[in-house]
């Protein structure tokens, strides 16, 4: 792997002390790093280098994945690490970093390769990158990345302007757009699922396939999150985004290549083929949800409208379900129903593919039959289940048999580690390309409007359930049910 320069923004927030220290350590201990590594820490504090590297050290104890156990690797990794204090609306202090990156560059014999990891306040991206370009760090004589996390914009208009200013000084091939739910394990399955079993290719499709279920249910509530969840809603939090982007890895048809140019191909297709909703249209297809007062793990929880920081008549959506169409060759005629919620009864994410049911009785017994499901379980748990019929050797009875495959396997690499791998890489396969992103918000705009415009009700649930009941109703007039609710 190339050496490179990682300058880290937003270097003493949650999410490095989280997720981005812990899997740069991990990876470094799986020899994923390059040999010639420097991480740049930026922040707003003044900090000792001594001091912000023994803040890194504490995040590894309590979010690394693998037990930091081995002082002399720990070490190994801090020596890699530096602080600089930098005011992100100062571009002298930009200058100086650059000077200071390029002096380090050359001391080391490091080529300048240079990754920008964003680390903040999706509203300091522009500003932020202007800066890189103006001081001359994005100048470089190696190649320069661009990482963003979520959200990449409030709806279609922002987010079309976010990604103008980024492009001004990164091309789309060095930006690298994180949705964490592409870095999990089973999400990646998916096209390997496909590609490597003809069994599931040839039932791909709509002429085996009645519907697609696919859930992101939250035990969790909105936490102390209020001021950025209550002006953004399931809609903008989890499902322009983490859902979506689901949809496009399992419906997507197999490229001949698993490139990022390929891949993304084949998702933009995806959002293409995926109908439009008529504003006329939204009310009947979309459950939109707010979570009430409930019971979860036996103790009583607040409402949403009553969680710190939230507005008292907040309209705000802690759930969605809808009914979407993919018109294309493959999958016309059958509904996929997502949905994701806060507070609902279990920690789930998972995927139901129901086949169609030709034969609902076993003419010689006369027995009802199940249908044939495939489950692929994204999280917590990772794993796949096939439910098929069988007769029960002991009773003679018809009865749906679910055949399981798990990993045993607890301490696979995190979301996090697969992506900053990647990118460090440059393989961008497994982040949200700017197509995808930008299709993703117009489909979801007429929705955000409706919402906006108060044209689709909005359903309490109680805490601690498996959201309202019109999300039931969306599926029974269809004739299906929600599987595997408990
Ligand atoms: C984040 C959302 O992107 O994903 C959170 O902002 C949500 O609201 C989280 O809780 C869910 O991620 P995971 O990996 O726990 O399903």
């Amino acid at each position: 792997m190339d050496a490179m320069t990682f300058v880290l923004f937003g270097a003493t927030g949650d999410l490095a002390k989280r997720k981005i220290f812990p899997a740069l350590y991990n990876l470094f201990v799986d020899q994923k790093l390059p040999s010639s590594f420097e991480l740049v820490g930026l922040g707003r504090r003044q900090f000792q280098e001594s001091e912000f590297q023994a803040q890194v050290e504490k995040s590894l104890h309590s979010f690394s994945r693998r037990p930091v156990t081995d002082p002399d690797s720990v070490a190994q990794f801090l020596s890699m690490i530096r602080y600089v204090e930098l005011n992100v609306g100062e571009p002298a202090d930009y200058v100086k970093l650059n000077d200071r990156i390029s002096q380090r560059e050359q001391q080391l014999g490091l080529p300048q390769n240079r990754v920008f990891y964003m680390s903040v306040g999706p509203e300091l991206f522009g500003p932020i990158v202007s800066n890189l370009k103006a001081s001359g760090l994005s100048e470089v004589t190696g190649w320069k990345r661009l990482v963003v996390e979520k959200p990449f914009g409030h709806d279609l208009v922002t987010a079309r302007e976010l990604n103008a200013s980024l492009s001004r000084v990164f091309d789309e091939h060095e930006t690298y757009r994180i949705d964490h739910y592409l870095g999990k394990p089973m999400v990646q399955n998916l096209e390997v699922l496909e590609y490597s079993n003809p069994i599931l290719q040839a039932l791909w499709r709509n002429r085996y396939v009645a519907n697609v279920q696919i859930t992101a249910a939250e035990t969790v509530g909105v936490e102390s999150r209020a001021g950025y969840y209550d002006h953004s809603g399931a809609l903008r939090d989890m499902f322009q985004n983490h859902m979506l982007q689901m949809l496009m890895m399992l419906a997507m048809q197999l490229p001949k290549h698993s490139t990022a140019d390929d891949v993304g191909f084949k998702k933009r297709k995806v959002m293409e083929s995926l109908r439009a909703l008529n504003p006329e249209d939204i009310a009947a297809n979309v459950v939109r949800g707010q979570y009430a007062a409930g019971i979860m793990g036996g103790q009583e929880v607040v409402g949403y409208k009553d969680e710190p920081g939230v507005a008292p008549n907040s309209t705000t959506d802690t759930y969605i379900a809808a009914r979407l169409w993919i018109d294309d060759y493959f999958w016309s005629e059958v509904p996929f129903y997502i949905r994701t919620g806060k507070r609902m009864k279990s920690k789930t994410t998972r995927i139901v593919i129901e086949f169609k049911d030709p034969s609902d009785k076993f003419t010689r017994t006369n027995e009802t039959t199940t249908p044939n499901l495939l489950i692929i379980d994204i999280g917590p748990e990772a794993g796949m289940t096939f439910q098929i019929n069988m007769k029960n050797p002991l009773t003679g009875k018809l009865e749906a048999v679910p055949i399981h495959f798990g990993s045993d396997e607890s301490n696979v690499p995190e979301a996090y580690e697969k992506l900053i791998g990647d990118m460090m890489a440059g393989d961008s396969t497994f982040f949200a390309h700017w197509d995808e992103v930008e299709l993703a918000w117009q489909w979801v705009e007429p929705i955000l409007q409706a919402f906006e415009a108060n044209e689709v009700p909005i359903h309490s649930y109680p805490a601690g359930s498996n959201g309202p009941l019109a999300a039931k109703q969306l599926l029974e007039a269809d004739g299906y049910h929600w599987w595997l609710d408990e």
